[in-house]
């Protein structure tokens, strides 16, 4: 069923685990998401970005999420905007059927990121949806905005009660050194979340869910694949899955990926491109991609979320 996130985070707080959001632009995705997550029996956040909507339509995307719940009626399915950049984009999708939405005005002071929360959480709410926002900015590409390494900073755990309280926010994002894209450390550093900054913040806001963006962790065997066929990505590299492990055991509830499948979707295509020259029906290769975002939602319910068996 099409619900909101509060069932599912409430019981992925107590339950020690976590919800995936994985970023939806056409049926292939939406697909190969929900069909694994049927398969296991997990209930799947599927989330929208601006560049999502504009791409494919929104009203193409509410109507492919309806679709799947449809198929799968024994699953919840959140449809969640991600990263609204105002309280129009929020009231759109709200009035257009999404069950969630993010505010995320991370980038803007303090009091203007509480009153533009505060304005989307009022509308929101009479309206039966839900709403993540965002403390902390991450680095890394968010749209089209780059932010610089320099530029981001991490959550401050004394910021995050006032916030919460101010606003009246449903889940709260934070800053612990992810960030978004394929490209997320230095080559031969060490990925390091701050783990430490979680724990202060759930310490904070006690059973209150808790979101990281930039959650990918960038699987080598798809960028090599990728590479094999005729890619040049360079120095990938993502969030080791033990770290989002351990997040998805405290006080996380939802963890974004969307590079992850993008990694997974090119992967098949190329393959398929290079072992088959001869092949021109686009069912041949999108399906390739599908399967491998099925394995890839799959392998992140079991071994990094444990949403499996939770409906
Ligand atoms: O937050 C970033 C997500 O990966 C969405 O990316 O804005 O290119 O659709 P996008
Ligand atoms: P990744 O780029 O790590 O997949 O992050 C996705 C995300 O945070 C979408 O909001
Ligand atoms: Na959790
Ligand atoms: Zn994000």
């Amino acid at each position: 069923a099409l619900v909101t996130s509060t069932e599912m985070f409430r019981k992925a707080y107590e339950g020690g685990y976590a919800i995936g959001a994985f970023n939806v632009n056409n049926m292939e995705i939406v697909q190969g998401i929900t069909e694994a997550a049927a398969e296991l029996k997990s209930p799947v956040i599927l989330q929208a970005s601006a560049g999502a909507r504009k791409y494919a339509n929104s009203i193409y995307l509410v109507k492919l999420v309806e679709a799947a719940v449809e198929l799968h009626p024994e699953i919840p399915i959140v449809l969640h905007l991600d990263h609204g950049a105002d309280f129009a984009t929020c009231k759109d999708c709200i009035d257009g059927g999404f069950t969630s939405v993010m505010i995320d005005y991370s980038g803007h002071s303090f009091e203007e990121n509480i009153a533009e929360t505060k304005k989307v959480v009022e509308y929101a709410h009479a309206h039966g949806v839900v709403v993540e926002a965002e403390l902390g900015t991450l680095a890394g590409v968010e749209d089209d905005v780059r932010v610089e390494e320099g530029m981001s900073s991490y959550t401050r755990p004394e910021e995050v009660e006032e916030f919460v309280s101010r606003t009246g926010c449903d889940s709260l994002a934070i800053a612990i050194g992810t960030s978004h894209g394929a490209y997320k450390f230095k080559p031969g550093t060490k990925p390091q979340l701050r783990l430490d900054i979680l724990e202060e913040v759930k310490k904070r806001l006690p059973g209150f869910p808790i979101v990281l963006h930039g959650a990918s962790s960038v699987p080598q065997e798809y960028v090599k694949i990728i590479n094999a066929n005729g890619g040049q990505l360079k120095d990938a590299i993502g969030v080791p899955e033990d770290q989002l492990r351990e997040a998805a055991r405290s006080a996380v509830c939802k963890i974004n990926i969307d590079s992850d499948l993008r990694l997974g979707m090119t992967a098949g295509i190329r393959q398929h491109f290079n072992e088959h020259p001869d092949h021109f029906d686009p069912r041949q290769y999108l399906g390739d991609g599908r399967a491998n975002v099925k394995a890839i939602v799959a392998h992140k319910i079991t071994e990094v979320l444990g949403s499996n068996n939770r409906i």
